[in-house]
């Protein structure tokens, strides 16, 4: 006679993404579903996994990844999987590598975050779709189209406004992309190649948004000086949209404006009041993206993380870099680019209040093609369960948990996901409360974070006793 089960996770302690207190439990798995959460001490499964003394989570999904192109060209997501993470939520920070070709034209700054221009292959959004369905990753994705994606592709020159005829253009592929399954619509108006959209052009751009009530996911004009405004500009979009929002990565940048969350997080929580309104917070206090000298003078450290001309300087201090070339910053950055960086430029202070915060979740914003990638590639999710809630005693062991689960599949619309409950389906972590935290750091980044046991994805195993199992259950989810 068959087993009632497919797997059984016998013995471990229950923290099911909800914030209740945790519980002891076995969890029963048939498909790619969790059937029953109890004693099942007497049933037979095909597999079972002994998680006596560990922690049985819900998959921590990912609120913020660049991992358009890394589901496809290294599709055991490593990077992620090893953390724990069984969704991810791509296309973000205005950078979609769909709809748009580039052939062996270059992919302009910040679109090369995602690798050289032959990466951007898909003429549309629903041909990227069908690729990542017929080639499955280890991870689930949630897909978001990129603002600055569609003006590369709709406009000439991208230092104006899009004409109302280019709008129109961007419409369509807006629309096209949530027919095809996108969750929403991201910007980047922080970046060169969006910063001349004016907030008229992003409302009329995402209009199609509103009828599916689908997402409007920003990186801020401004996290510096003018964070206010860039808020308040964004919970416009939101409102003349209605349509929900997120703040992405949400942080205060500059010597200047440490301290300055004690002001945006309560604006934020008003204006909660009245609209929907969500951020996301990666575990640290430097920021990472292309190298640029003002970036680089906002901070009181910058380090290189590629660099297409200089490959031998990643990971490399800017200003030891600039001392070896007998440059300036402003010449040194010349001569590196196109190039990434780290910036310390936050208060950590801030990092932590933001972190807090109830409504935040968590998203490591992780660059997966840099040589000498920002640690929160591979130690965001363990950072925040070691560091911050058993170390710092930030929050319980629970809240953390929230925040990287059920907060989050909630805020982006994923049916059954995020919660470990009967029905639901079969994304889970084990992992040891004691020991897990991330390994990563930014001097050797690429490691494998400590204590995350077993990943299972619908049901699938992907990453077992510190290595992928080759599985790629991954699904593309949609919005409900
Ligand atoms: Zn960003
Ligand atoms: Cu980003």
């Amino acid at each position: 006679m068959g087993e009632r089960y497919d797997l059984i996770v016998r013995n471990g302690t229950i923290v099911d993404g909800t914030r209740a207190p945790r519980h002891e439990a076995d969890v029963g798995v048939r498909g790619d579903r969790v059937v029953r959460i109890g004693n099942l001490k007497n049933e037979r499964a095909k597999k079972a996994i002994d998680a006596a003394g560990k922690i049985v989570s819900p998959g921590f999904i990912d609120a913020h990844t660049h991992d358009d192109r890394l589901m496809l060209s290294a599709p055991e997501m490593a990077p992620k999987a090893s953390q724990g993470v069984t969704t991810v939520i791509a296309g973000n920070c205005g950078i979609s590598l769909a709809p748009l070709v580039l052939g062996n034209r270059t992919a302009p700054p910040p679109l090369d975050l995602l690798g050289e221009g032959d990466w951007y292959r898909f003429g549309s959004f629903a041909e990227y779709v069908k690729t990542l369905e017929e080639n499955p990753a280890a991870t689930n994705a949630a897909l978001l189209v990129g603002h600055t994606t569609l003006r590369v592709v709709a406009m000439g020159d991208l230092d104006r406004a899009a004409t109302e005829n280019e709008i129109g253009k961007m419409q369509v592929m807006v629309r096209e992309a949530l027919d095809a399954g996108a969750i929403g619509v991201s910007t980047g108006l922080y970046y060169e190649p969006a910063r001349a959209a004016p907030t008229e052009e992003v409302i009329e751009v995402c209009r199609p948004l509103t009828a599916s009530k689908a997402l409007y996911c920003t990186h801020m004009r401004d996290e510096g000086d003018e964070v206010t405004g860039s808020l308040e500009e964004t919970f416009r979009i939101g409102r003349e949209l209605n349509v929900p929002v997120v703040v992405s990565h949400h942080k205060v940048v500059g010597t200047p404006n440490f301290g300055r969350t004690s002001e945006t997080l309560p604006l934020i929580a008003e204006r909660m009041k009245s609209q929907g309104i969500s951020l996301d917070c990666y575990p640290y206090c430097a920021s990472s993206t292309i190298l640029s000298a003002d970036r680089a003078a906002l901070g009181t450290k910058t380090l290189v993380t590629w660099s297409k001309p200089h490959p031998e300087f990643a990971g490399m201090d800017l200003a030891v870099i600039a001392g070896k070339m007998n440059l300036s910053i402003e010449k040194t950055t010349q001569k590196l680019l196109p190039a990434g960086a780290i910036y310390f430029s936050m208060d950590e202070a801030d990092v932590q209040r933001v972190l807090a915060f109830e409504h935040t979740m968590v998203g490591s914003d992780g660059l997966p093609h840099d040589a000498a990638p920002h640690p929160r590639l591979w130690g965001t999710f363990p950072r925040v369960l070691g560091h911050y809630s058993r170390s710092l005693g930030l929050f319980p062991l629970e809240t953390a948990v929230y925040k990287m689960t059920g907060l989050t599949a909630k805020t982006f619309g994923l049916k059954d996901r995020g919660v470990l409950k009967e029905g639901a389906y079969a994304d889970l972590c084990v992992f040891d409360a004691a020991t897990v935290d991330e390994a990563a750091t930014f001097a050797r980044p690429i490691q494998p974070a400590r204590g995350i046991e077993t990943v299972i994805v619908n049901g699938a195993i992907t990453w077992q006793d510190g290595k992928s199992t080759g599985a790629r259950p991954g699904r593309v989810l949609r919005r409900h």
